[in-house]
């Protein structure tokens, strides 16, 4: 079907094209929560020795838990947007507390940690559990705006659960993980804001942004 064919064609993609990332060869929850919240405002350039820092540092999340606030804030120095190490650090916390260790296993339990949003829960739920729940970060957007036409405005706060149940409907039940990382992935070395590769798409055939020439049109941004 269709829908087969979405999912097929960008993990067949993925598995050709991507990068060797450490947390991709990882199912510890522990590891993939680090590495989201170190990844959210930052490229992965810049996120790799923090992460390798981290792991360095905190093996465990209980070893994180019981680190001092400033040991965490001078591992996390010069990454920015501090708000995010004080959540890691409060997060970790509670796993360590409340949860025995554990991450609670599911994306309705995930949201509600402090610094799991949407995006996050779903990349830890899918990445680490296996669970379907698709994940809709920058990347998602451009790349089902493109080959789908979707033409939701991504400045109204509705947009995120159109595209959220468009991406459902296209995740495979049996290869979550895979399908998140490959749009992801898709999205951030191939079908990029400005000047995609549409030449060498494996959707060249079928998407709509190539087919009409909307490609700098989507996704549609009405404010910045
Ligand atoms: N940016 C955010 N999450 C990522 C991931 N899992 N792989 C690569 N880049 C990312």
């Amino acid at each position: 079907s269709n829908k087969q064919h979405f999912s097929n064609t960008l993990i067949n993609w993925y598995h050709q094209n991507k990068r060797n990332l450490p947390w991709r060869n990882t199912t510890s929850a522990y590891h993939i929560w680090l590495s989201e919240i170190i990844l959210q405002q930052t490229r992965v350039s810049q996120g790799l020795p923090y992460y390798q820092q981290f792991t360095e540092k905190f093996p465990t999340i209980q070893d994180l838990a019981n680190a001092q606030e400033d040991e965490v804030m001078r591992t996390w120095q010069g990454l920015g947007y501090y708000s995010r190490a004080r959540n890691l650090h409060k997060c970790a916390k509670i796993i360590t507390e409340n949860f025995l260790g554990k991450f609670p296993e599911s994306y309705k339990e995930l949201l509600k940690l402090p610094g799991i949003g949407p995006y996050t829960g779903a990349a830890i739920a899918s990445f680490a559990f296996k669970e379907p729940v698709p994940a809709i970060d920058g990347n998602a957007y451009r790349v089902l705006s493109r080959v789908f036409g979707l033409d939701h405005d991504l400045s109204e706060s509705k947009t995120f659960r159109k595209f959220f149940e468009a991406s459902g409907q296209l995740i495979p039940d049996n290869n979550p993980d895979d399908y998140n990382q490959a749009i992801m992935e898709f999205g951030a070395m191939h079908c990029t804001p400005k000047n995609p590769n549409c030449q060498e798409c494996p959707f060249i055939s079928s998407c709509f942004a190539y087919e009409n020439n909307q490609q700098h049109l989507l996704p549609v941004k009405t404010k910045k």
